[in-house]
Parts: C-alpha cells; structure tokens; sequence
C-alpha cells in the first residue's frame, strides 16, 4: 500500500493548474468580460459580466480550460429581453473565438471555444438573494461569494475529491451522467473540512443523510442525500445525484480507504469489443440481445438523453409486461442512437396463461366466459385456486417482433419520437456487431463487464 500523502502530492501535481495557466485563464476571462461591458454600453444595455465557477474561485482541474462567464441584467428586466440582448451580447463575443452554438437546457446560453477555451455565456438576473431566483442559473453568483469566502486552504482537496470522482465514473451533475456537481464537491470539502475526512464520512453515509452547514432548511426532501443549499434553503444541492452514484462513491470510498491505490484517480476507458469477444460473451451467457438504432436527434446532452432513459425505461416496461425479461439495459449516442437489451430469452411459447376473475363475480365472470369460450384454441375456461384461467395464444412469443410492432406506443420524448417516426432499426444478437463505432464498442465492453 502506497502511503496516502505520496498519491496525493502526484495526483495534485498533475492536476492543478500551474500559474501560466491561471495567468491564461485570467487574462481571457478579463477580456471577455470587458467586451460584455463595453458592448452593453455602446449599445445602452445595462448589463456586467462576471467570471463564475470552479474558474473563479481556483478549483478547476488542470487543462478542463472551462470558463463559465455571466451577463448580469438588472432584477426587474423582462425576460424576453434578458434573452434576446444576453444572447445577442453573447454571440457576438462567441463570433470572435474559434466556434460556437446556442444551448437551451432550462435556460438559453452559448456555449463558445475562445482561444482553445471551452466558454459559456450565460445570461441572469442579478437578484437580492438566492431565494429570489427568477432563473435556476440565477444561484450561482451565490454559489461563488459563499464558496470563495469559505474555500482558502481547501482548494487541494477540492481537486483530489473532484479527480477521485472522475476516476471512478461518478463526477458531473449533467443529465447524462447524475454525479456530483463542481459545487457539491466544494460544500463536501467544507463541511467535512479535507478529501479524507469527505471519504471517511462517506464510508458511513447512511440513506436520507442531511448535511445542512447552515442549520437553514426548510423543506424536507426524499432525495438519497440532502446538502442544503447554505445560499438557498430550499434546495438540495444533490438532487440530480442518483441512488447508485452516491452508492458507488460511499462504496469506492471505502474500499480506497482500506488499501490507497493511484488507479482510484485515473479513469478507466475500456478496449472496444471486438466481433469475437462478443459473439464469445453472447454464446457463453445464453442470453439475448436486442438493439434499437436510429438518428441521433441534434440536440444537447441534457436534453437528449433524459429522452433516451425514459425510452429506455418504458421500452423495458413494455418488454416485461409481455413476459420479456430483461437482465441489463444500457443506452448510447453519437450520431446515432441505440437503445440496448439484454433479455434472459428473446422467444417465449406460443401459449400463453392468462388468469381471469374470482369465480362468484358474476357479469366479470360471464364476460371473461364469453370472451374466451369459444374463441380459443388452447384451452377451454378452467378453474385454478378460485380464479378462471384459460391458455390463449400470445400476441408476440417474440421479443424483436413485439419491438418492432409496439415501440412506437412507447412513451418517446418529444426530439426521439419525431426520429424513431422517421425510421428505427431493430438489430438483434449477432446483427449488432454491424454497428462499427469504437465508442459504440466500448460501450457494448462496459455493458457486460460493468
Ligand atoms: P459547471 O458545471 O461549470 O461547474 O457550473 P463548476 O463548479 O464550474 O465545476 P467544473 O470544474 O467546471 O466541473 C458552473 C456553476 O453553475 C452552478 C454552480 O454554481 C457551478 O459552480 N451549477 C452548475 C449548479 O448550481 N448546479 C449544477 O448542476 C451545475
Ligand atoms: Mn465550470
Ligand atoms: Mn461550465
């Protein structure tokens, strides 16, 4: 076991920016904001730009060159014309860098590559105070003074705890990944006072566990894990962490714990899986695959892929309620999108059991009667522990036939479902090795070796 401060001392002479950088970043972000304000007074828009983020208050990880650069308007503006002037300010800053694209998540912004930096513009309202918010983005000049005045000397943890997250797949509060955000990561580190002492306690963490620093809360959430917002007491910083990430977090903290290991930092990019490994997995799991493709919509991540989890989700519910069993599912997008299934069976008998009403109920039990009498070619209506029962031929006895026929029933986000109306392909087992993308690959390695 290497000793815990020789893996510390490495990891954060890798990670944390060296003064060229910080001269870098801060050389840019003083430009950018001065071309915001000196826009905003030629063109008589009462608007000031601030550097906010893990760029501003020293705890971004070396080489990320993320600024998140704020167009504060006045409480009282409308939001019509905060969108329309901030994105106008914006674009016209974005213009003079590499490239940039408009993002809507809640909130209209521009994401931009100025000098080989990654920029987001983003408009507010510069409010009294956190709880009076009129845009979720709103908070974070808070976040910024609240972190800044509280962070000095901490800052080394803070890029060890964030780095220790990434290593091990559980860091980023967008909607693809539901980790821990940059500012959870800040308020852990405080709370708990160093990186250790976040791990230690996290190796204790029991479920509805309320961290509240400024014994300020006032609404009892049902989240995993609560970390009252110290700048807004309404709200859990970790409500966009999910169940399992918190999990594997308090789990790997653990484990780091008992036996410090340098790996723990570095995360792990698994080899794209090659035709024969798969068929080698496939054959040796007697399991099925099912794989829906289609267009990626052009959308942003966290708009994209909440559509695809919940067409996941209810893609699987569809599967299960036709007797499919479904052992793992998975997502992934570039270009195009795959929804993906790994089913105990993909056929099922042509007979099917189905259990009507208790006998004694009268019209239910003469209607099931009616229905099935007759009709059927299976069985007749029998009675089984008080209940009528008969065996009916099953819709689908196959699970690519029922996908195929039914996944547009499914509930389909609004961008999934106008590509999936245009055209889906429904792949199976071996088919998928079709799919040729490395990262697709690497994925499919993922999903079996988890
Ligand atoms: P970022 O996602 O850029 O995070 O959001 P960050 O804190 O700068 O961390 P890294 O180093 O880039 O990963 C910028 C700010 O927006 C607010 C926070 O105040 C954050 O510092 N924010 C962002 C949230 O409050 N919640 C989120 O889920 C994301
Ligand atoms: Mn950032
Ligand atoms: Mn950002």
């Amino acid at each position: 076991m290497t000793d815990l401060n020789t893996i510390k001392a490495s990891i954060i002479s890798s990670i944390r920016p060296s003064d060229e950088e910080r001269n870098r970043l801060k050389t840019l972000a003083e430009r950018i904001i001065e071309r915001i304000n000196s826009i905003g007074k030629a063109e008589n828009i009462d608007v000031n730009g601030i550097l906010v983020g893990s760029s501003a208050r020293g705890t971004w990880i070396s080489g990320e060159h993320d600024l998140d650069i704020f167009i504060m308007f006045p409480p009282d503006t409308q939001r019509q014309f905060l969108e329309e002037k901030g994105l106008y300010i914006a674009r016209k800053i974005a213009a003079e860098g590499e490239s940039f694209e408009e993002r809507y998540a809640e909130h209209p912004y521009i994401h931009a590559v100025i000098d080989g930096f990654e920029v987001d513009l983003v408009p507010a309202f510069n409010v009294e105070s956190a709880g009076e918010i009129k845009s979720a983005v709103d908070r974070t000049p808070f976040h910024n003074k609240y972190v800044i005045s509280r962070i000095k000397g901490l800052k080394d943890d803070v890029l060890l705890l964030k780095q220790f997250q990434k290593g091990i797949g559980v860091y980023g509060s967008e909607l693809k990944t539901h980790g821990f955000s940059g500012y959870l990561v800040e308020l852990l580190v405080i709370h708990y006072g160093s990186f250790e002492k976040v791990l230690e306690a996290a190796c204790d963490w029991k479920f509805g566990l309320v961290i509240d620093i400024e014994k300020h809360g006032t609404i009892v959430h049902k989240d995993p894990i609560v970390v009252i917002d110290p700048t807004d007491p309404g709200r859990n910083v970790a409500a966009a962490l999910s169940l399992d990430n918190m999990c594997i977090f308090m789990d790997k903290a653990c484990d780091f714990l008992k036996n410090f290991d340098e790996s723990y930092f570095h995360p792990k990019i698994p080899q794209p899986l090659r035709d024969t490994d798969y068929e080698n997995i496939i054959r040796a799991r007697e399991t099925c695959l099912i794989a829906v493709e289609f267009d990626a919509p052009d959308e942003v991540e966290d708009v994209l892929y909440p559509q695809l989890y919940k067409l996941e989700e209810s893609c699987h519910e569809m599967l299960e309620r036709y007797d499919f069993r479904v052992y793992n599912s998975g997502v992934w997008a570039k270009e195009k999108a795959v929804v993906l299934y790994e089913l105990e069976s993909a056929n099922l008998p042509n007979v099917k059991k189905h259990t009507g009403p208790v006998v004694g109920t009268k019209e239910h039990a003469s209607a099931f009667k009616s229905k099935y009498e007759t009709t059927n070619k299976f069985s007749n209506v029998y009675i089984r522990n008080g209940k009528y029962v008969v065996e009916i031929p099953r819709k689908y006895s196959n699970a690519r036939k029922l996908v195929e026929s039914e996944i547009l029933k499914c509930s389909l986000g609004k961008h999934i479902g106008v590509s999936m109306r245009k055209k889906f392909i429904v792949m199976e087992n071996l088919e998928i090795m079709n799919i040729r993308d490395e990262e697709f690959r690497r994925f499919l390695r993922r999903f079996f070796d988890k």
